[in-house]
């Protein structure tokens, strides 16, 4: 008789986001009049930048013709995509990363999702609390977590480092020793950033332990203010203790697209064996690569025209974040993110618990955000709102939310 994998059933109920759709349906079919505002899951809404449609049009076309037409991808991606990250995100930035050290991909939640496999199940993992999902789950049906305590949210065999207002929502080093150090920045769920030193402190301590970080890095173009790094290997050392993970999705809008990439440097070894020829392994074994005409539209990001366009829709979407930002300020509320990241981080009023909080706006002002308890223990009380809504829906659901007068 086979058997499951039972650590799938440790896991405490669905996938956050799945949770929140759910619970948003059911709403929905009761009262089907309802116009819901959509600021919960991180999902973009504008149209993908013209030079992006071009190229993909020109792909497609590609693709219709026997001497232009692409068969399967190369392992690690096309050498065109490869090369323009490893000038445009790395040597621009100072960063030493070639482009064979780069793992195209169809998205980062699926690398920072299956970094995992790579490593061994006695390792130890420490995360953020609040946390992107992902990694913890991913963590859980691997069976690296121990056991759930419902009561505190937690798994006994993860070390939880708490991002609270008093640290700036900042991690301190955990004093228990991890090996393996999840860290998103700028920040989902909290839209914290951390600045360069403060990163190098991470960089300094995962060298001297011998931990791994797996630094997700998906929020990068939101970066407004100088001092903060785009990419872990702006910081000495990082070469030796990093994995970076990076997402088309919210620079770009490849949501729906899918595409990222993963950067494994060479340098980066337990003992004589080197973390990207395990990876290198496994995208061989278990991936045949983003589509052709994918790779080529990521390629467009970084041509003249792309940066520009993009550059307008990343502000676009930053000018919703201040609007969030203000807008709930003047009422009121304690805020925060929002600067550096798509994201806001509200305390829930009145003493409310954050599903509380999901519940009495989606009831009483049809908006949908995403309950900070969700992402971890810390989380409990706050609430996040994404501003990649569009203005129209931005404003207005700021404005139903403070014409509430909680
Ligand atoms: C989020 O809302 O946290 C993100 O959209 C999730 C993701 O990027 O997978």
């Amino acid at each position: 008789m086979f058997k499951v994998n039972e650590n799938y059933l440790k896991l405490p109920g669905s996938y956050l986001f799945s949770t929140i759709s759910k619970k948003v349906n059911a709403y929905t079919a009761e009262h089907p009049e309802a116009k819901i505002i959509r600021l919960g899951i991180g999902d973009v809404t504008q149209p993908l930048a013209p030079v992006i449609i071009d190229t993909l049009h020109s792909a497609v076309d590609e693709m219709g013709n026997a001497e232009t037409f692409h068969g399967y991808a190369p392992d690690l991606g096309y050498e065109f995509l490869r090369s323009a990250i490893a000038e445009n995100d790395y040597k621009a930035r100072g960063c030493d990363i070639s482009e064979d050290e780069i793992f195209v991909s169809d998205g980062a939640k699926c690398d920072c999702g299956n970094i995992q496999e790579i490593f061994s199940l006695d390792n130890k993992i420490a995360v953020c609390d609040p946390v992107y999902p992902v990694y913890v789950d991913s963590n859980v049906m691997a069976g690296r977590t121990g056991v759930y305590d419902k009561n505190t949210g937690t798994w006994s065999n993860v070390i939880y480092m708490p991002c609270t207002a008093d640290n700036g929502f900042a991690p301190q080093l955990p004093k228990e020793t991890p090996d393996l150090i999840y860290l998103c920045f700028p920040n989902n769920p909290t839209g914290a950033t951390i600045t360069k030193a403060q990163l190098q402190e991470w960089v300094d301590y995962a060298n001297k332990v011998g931990a791994v970080i797996l630094y997700d890095a998906a929020y990068e173009a939101y970066i407004s203010q100088p001092d903060i790094p785009h990419s872990i290997y702006e910081c000495e050392g990082a070469r030796t203790c990093a994995i970076e993970f990076h997402s088309f999705s919210k620079n770009a809008g490849f949501t729906g697209v899918r595409l990222g990439y993963t950067v494994i440097p060479k340098d980066l070894k337990a003992g004589d064996v080197s973390l990207h020829s395990l990876w290198a392994r496994r995208h061989g074994t278990k991936y045949n690569g983003a589509p052709y005409i994918v790779q080529r539209a990521g390629a467009a990001v970084y041509t003249k025209e792309g940066r520009e366009q993009l550059m307008k829709q990343v502000a676009y979407y930053m000018n919703n974040a201040h609007y969030i930002y203000n807008g709930l300020k003047e009422a009121g509320f304690t805020v925060s993110g929002g600067v550096n990241a798509p994201y806001i981080w509200l305390k829930a009023p009145n003493g409310m618990t954050s599903w509380e909080f999901f519940d009495y706006l989606l009831e009483r002002v049809n908006v949908v955000g995403t309950p900070g308890s969700g992402f971890g223990p810390s989380g409990e009380t706050y609430f996040r709102l994404t501003a990649f809504g569009s203005y129209e829906n931005t404003v207005e659901a700021v404005d139903r939310i403070k014409n509430l007068k909680v």
